[in-house]
């Protein structure tokens, strides 16, 4: 958030700024999307919703469950949400109480952290590094004494992705000892190798948490999902509305034709896999070459331990002096991060290009 904050007032500076800090999609959502937004607005009165969501798009993510992964999901299962992140408070509010112990993988997404800290649960580091891809494994969970288990696959920061196999075999082990699981599969649909399976192809006994921001663009029309496990339904139905009544209703309009975009979508994952590789190619090419296996979403997570031992420091001055914005480490990881940079190809191949010649400029002067 520093990085963004500051290469904003480099901006408004007139400076240039290489974006590769953003952890969002530099486009539009689907235009199908944009044209529903305004038939919402003329054809609704838009008032609160049904605590759950609409109908109709609550039918509409089952429908791209039938599509996408050849799974039915019974309606009732399935809970619109003010992003992935209304998501999880509902999903930890729903399934942990205060002195749960959580499992995560660190380096991971700053906000499961974050938001189990603030409701008094317990977080147990589960330290990851390329021998498993930087994703948790079930001998490293097993003995931890665990009420729940986070996984995210593809995962922020490193991108890298949970085999099938592997997401089965966390989630049969979880459901065999009434662990709970929360799946973060905001990033399905955004990936380059291998395949992405959904948790609930293997068990429904824990969360998938799911949303319209990355693959789908619609990160500022705050719309997600969750499916939530049957004998959990009321009570995430009860805390929807006391919380928030209902999600946003012109974005729950608007989200019900994002299932007709697929094309617009598909075309910008084309686009991220063209500067993954330009990207990919140029840091090794700049000596920057222990690279976590960006197998998804729109992450490089760069070890630049050879560079640094402040990622903090050097983000700043890498920005400064280079004008390329990236994300340090430690924003994900508070051991390990002061040597790992993340950097995001999800803006356009232009700033790619142009990032690479100002970063062997900085490297290289
Ligand atoms: C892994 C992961 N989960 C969840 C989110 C939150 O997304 P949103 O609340 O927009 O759905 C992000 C955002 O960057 C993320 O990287």
């Amino acid at each position: 958030m520093k990085v963004l904050a500051a290469a904003a007032r480099r901006r408004r500076a007139g400076g240039v700024v290489w974006d590769l800090a953003a952890g969002q999609p530099s486009t539009a959502a689907p235009e199908p999307v944009r044209r529903a937004a305004h038939a919402a607005l003329d054809g609704h009165i838009l008032g609160y919703t049904e605590a759950p969501g609409i109908e109709p798009l609550r039918r509409a993510i089952a429908g791209h469950y039938r599509n996408r992964y050849e799974m039915d999901v019974d309606v009732d299962n399935v809970v619109v949400t003010t992003g992935s992140s209304g998501g999880f408070l509902l999903a930890f509010l729903a399934a942990f109480d205060v002195g749960s112990r959580i499992g995560l993988a660190r380096p991971g997404y700053p906000a499961y952290r974050n938001i189990l800290h603030a409701l008094g649960c317990e977080v147990v580091d589960l330290p990851c590094g390329p021998g498993t891809r930087y994703q948790p494994t079930v001998g490293m969970v097993e003995n931890l004494g665990l009420d729940g288990l986070i996984v995210a696959s593809p995962a922020n920061p490193t991108g890298t992705m949970l085999e099938p196999g592997e997401l089965d075999a966390l989630a049969s082990w979880c459901a065999g000892q009434g662990v709970r699981l929360v799946s973060d599969e905001i990033y399905h649909g955004i990936t380059y190798a291998g395949r992405t399976s959904s948790s609930w192809q293997t068990d429904r006994s824990g969360f998938v948490v799911n949303s319209f921001s990355k693959y789908f663009s619609m990160t500022g029309w705050r719309i997600g999902w969750l499916l939530v496990p049957d004998d959990l339904i009321d009570v995430v139905d009860a805390l929807v509305g006391n919380l928030a009544i209902c999600p946003p209703a012109p974005a729950q309009y608007a989200a019900v034709a994002a299932f007709d975009g697929y094309a617009e979508c598909d075309a910008h994952v084309h686009r991220y896999a063209h500067n993954r590789g330009l990207l990919l190619n140029g840091l090794r090419e700049l000596g920057i070459d222990r690279l976590a296996p960006a197998d998804g979403a729109f992450y490089v997570y760069a070890d630049i331990g050879h560079l640094t031992d402040d990622s903090a420091e050097f983000a700043a001055r890498l920005l400064a002096q280079a004008g390329v914005a990236a994300a340090p480490g430690v924003d994900f990881d508070v051991v390990d991060g002061h040597r790992y940079i993340r950097f995001s190809f999800a803006g356009s191949t232009r700033t790619i290009e142009g990032a690479l010649v100002a970063l062997e400029q900085f490297l290289r002067p």
